[in-house]
């Protein structure tokens, strides 16, 4: 089976190391987690120990090893019942015979088998032993209970083995087995996915529009900003299965079903708005509004009056609102929107540095038959991941099309991050 690398969503994962000759491979197996983007964190038994250190697990890992049941500062770290709730999946490699048999008869006289015992995630044991043990019937009895207790059981391949026999027995390439792993979570996200969408359970904000910054009660500055893009990228993230709140500038278009508007004038009001929505909760945030660079210095109180042949007003830098949100703390995934009319890609991805975002989707409004106004868009997207630059193109399409593809773009960084 091959897949989508980016579609594997971010898990933890307890490796459990017990004693056996295949420990040595387990290093292997944290290496080939992570490289899927796994968080691996090791808890091995005593018989374990006798065949590889903590210390190996732990360089490998970037986690604290877990070897002990009743140690007063794992219980202060992480105990068995924060790693039981910590794990997304236990995956017991290798499972020694004692192992197996503890776990069917719920037996909970070690680290290992209480996080057994008080996990709901999944668990998957990948026996390896000797083959005559592996045969025996007591084993093969366990191995059955653990089946119909819900327990994966990777098979075990046939070889030569560490004690010279030849038969069952061998832990599967750590490869294989992380390959599995990551396939199985590959499968769940997909099947969340289809059902609920692909931004299923996210909060999304996006500001939209242009803003309108007064001048005097009734003239303003502002831009030929519609808001289509953001209104279609609002509706494509609610059909998505997220949670939407739009923030938008002055526009004449209709809320999209579902989705929860609040209206804004100024710069200032959008980026208030937008820092309160950090509060209530986001995990997407994205910038697609036209905001107003400068504002008038002091808005006049009274209408002003015609006089002279010229009229100056003193503008002052607006807040950079994507760049705020970007600078806080507790950071939301975000977007921004880049419109240019030359050096297009250039200069996105330097936006895409200096604002400190995750991504930034820009298009070249010079071109007549996409940008502001129009029903059609082209963009180019680029990533910052691992602080690599990743670029992927959008076709030519409706602003509506085009935003389903933004949000499996968004969807796909999300997960990889
Ligand atoms: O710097 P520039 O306006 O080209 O950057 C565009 C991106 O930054 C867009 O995502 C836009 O919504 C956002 N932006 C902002 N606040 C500003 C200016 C731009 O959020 N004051």
């Amino acid at each position: 089976m091959s897949f989508d690398l980016s579609v594997i969503p971010h898990k933890n994962i307890v490796l459990a190391v017990t004693g056996g000759i295949a420990a040595y491979k387990s290093a292997i197996l944290v290496r080939r987690l992570k490289d899927y983007g796994f968080d691996v964190r090791v808890v091995m038994t005593h018989g374990a120990q006798a065949f590889i250190t903590p210390l190996t697990f732990q360089a490998l890992s970037g986690n604290p090893v877990h070897t002990e049941l009743l140690d007063p500062a794992a219980e202060a770290g992480m105990g068995h019942i924060e790693l039981a709730r910590w794990a997304d999946l236990l995956l017991v490699a290798p499972a020694s015979c004692d192992t197996l048999a503890k776990f069917a008869h719920g037996l909970a006289d070690d680290l290992l088998s209480t996080v057994f015992l008080a996990t709901k995630s999944p668990v998957w044991v990948a026996p390896a032993m000797n083959q005559q043990m592996w045969a025996a019937k007591a084993t093969q009895r366990n191995l059955q209970t653990l089946v119909e207790d819900g327990v994966h059981v990777i098979m075990p391949d046939a070889g030569e083995q560490a004690c010279g026999d030849v038969g069952l027995g061998r832990m599967p390439e750590p490869e294989e087995i992380a390959r599995q792993v990551a396939g199985y979570f590959h499968q769940a996200q997909r099947a969340i996915a289809e059902k609920f969408g692909l931004l299923a359970g996210k909060r999304v904000v996006i500001t939209a529009g242009p803003t309108r910054e007064a001048i005097d009660p009734v003239r303003y500055i502002s831009n030929h900003s519609t808001g289509k893009m953001g209104f279609a990228l609002a509706a494509a993230c609610y059909a998505a299965g997220a949670q939407v709140t739009l923030i938008a500038g002055p526009v004449s278009l209709d809320t999209p079903n579902g989705v929860k508007r609040v209206n804004v004038a100024s710069a200032r009001q959008m980026l208030d708005i937008s820092m309160d929505s950090l509060e209530t909760g986001c995990d997407i945030f994205i910038a697609t509004a036209a905001v107003a660079d400068y504002r008038v210095a002091e808005v006049a109180e009274h209408k002003i009056k015609k006089a002279g042949d010229e009229l100056n007003v003193s503008l002052v830098k607006n807040p950079d609102i994507v760049a705020t949100i970007a600078g806080q703390e507790k950071r939301p995934f975000m977007v921004g929107f880049a419109a240019e009319t030359q050096n297009v890609e250039e200069y996105a991805a330097g936006k895409l540095v200096a604002k400190k975002l995750d991504m930034i989707a820009c298009n070249d409004v010079s071109r007549a038959d996409i940008g502001f106004a129009s029903d059609e868009n082209a963009m180019t997207v680029f990533f910052a991941e691992n602080y690599h630059m990743k670029k992927r193109e959008l076709e030519k399409a409706s602003k509506q099309e085009i935003s389903q593809q933004l949000v499996e773009a968004i969807s796909d960084a999300l997960r990889r991050k």
